[in-house]
């Protein structure tokens, strides 16, 4: 049995490598970059995994595809999509307004949205292919949102977009996929220290450690949760000040130390 993990090089993605190596356990692991990806396939193989690594870019659907075809010639069991980017608005440099560029606003949409459709699509395709186990199940696909999903927030419009997208789609998805044996989950976190926020420079309420994030990640998929929300008073929070009017809301938003120009790494 298989588990293929896109973003598995760093943070959550590697997170999920480490946790679910074990003795003959099959890992198909992507990522951009070899150094990164080449670390997690050493500690997992120390585990007893038997690893295989490609560095793919979520964005090339063709090459999903055929990786992903590739990695279910035995079952495919689970998919975390966990390949992603973020960023916010870039410095000011003493302009009385900025806003996200459009080359940094498109390959968050690339990467976030159309790099987890790229992994989605063929892998439901091959779950579809093969037989339920006794329970019913054929597979399972874990896809990271995020609680900026909750929120049209002014310092990460492209971010917030991306994932509200994703998050939309995997949960309106997972009725008609579930009569399948295939069950879909999301997840909306809050913020999880992995090298992702790394740079943020403002405070990060709730931020859990990168295990924690995990512990809940494959409870929650496993239980075949259709979004799992963490912490729970911060998503709770979100959504109930996106129902403000959006005047109102923004207020409260653009206080924000992440809703400045600058706050976050820019792209
Ligand atoms: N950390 C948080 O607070 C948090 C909160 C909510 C949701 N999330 C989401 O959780 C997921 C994992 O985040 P993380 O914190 O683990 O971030 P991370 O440590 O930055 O890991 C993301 C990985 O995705 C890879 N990646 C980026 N673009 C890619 C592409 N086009 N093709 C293939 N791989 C690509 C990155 O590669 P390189 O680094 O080599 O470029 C990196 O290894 C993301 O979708 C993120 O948006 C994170």
């Amino acid at each position: 049995m298989t588990i293929l993990i896109t973003g598995a090089g760093s943070g959550i993605g590697q997170g999920l490598a480490h946790r679910l190596s074990r003795p003959y356990q099959t890992l198909f692991l992507g990522d951009l970059h070899s150094d990164s990806l080449n670390l997690t396939q050493a500690q997992c193989s120390s585990l007893g995994a038997v690893v295989h690594t490609r560095c793919i870019d979520v964005r090339d659907r063709a090459e999903m595809a055929e990786w992903i075809s590739e990695s279910a010639r035995s079952r495919l069991e689970m998919v975390f999509v966990c390949a992603g980017l973020t960023g916010g608005l870039p410095p000011s440099h003493g302009h009385p307004s900025v806003m996200e560029r459009e080359e940094h606003a498109r390959a968050i949409f690339e990467t976030n949205l159309t790099g987890a459709l790229n992994t989605l699509f063929p892998a439901i395709e091959q779950m579809r292919q093969q037989k339920p186990d006794k329970n019913g199940h054929r597979g399972r696909i874990c896809v990271m949102s995020s609680v900026a999903s909750f929120v049209s927030y002014p310092g990460t419009p492209s971010y917030s977009a991306s994932k509200a997208a994703i998050d939309r789609f995997v949960v309106a998805s997972a009725p008609s996929l579930e009569k399948q044996g295939i069950s879909l989950t999301s997840v909306c976190c809050g913020f999880v220290k992995t090298p992702m926020v790394r740079a943020n420079r403002f405070p990060m309420p709730g931020l859990v450690s990168t295990e924690e994030a995990v512990r809940r990640i494959l409870r929650g998929t496993l239980r075949g949760q259709r979004r799992i929300m963490f912490p729970f008073w911060l998503g709770l929070g979100a959504r109930l000040t996106d129902l403000l009017p959006p005047r109102l809301a923004e207020r409260y938003y653009c206080r924000q130390p992440s809703a400045q120009p600058g706050g976050m790494p820019d792209y």
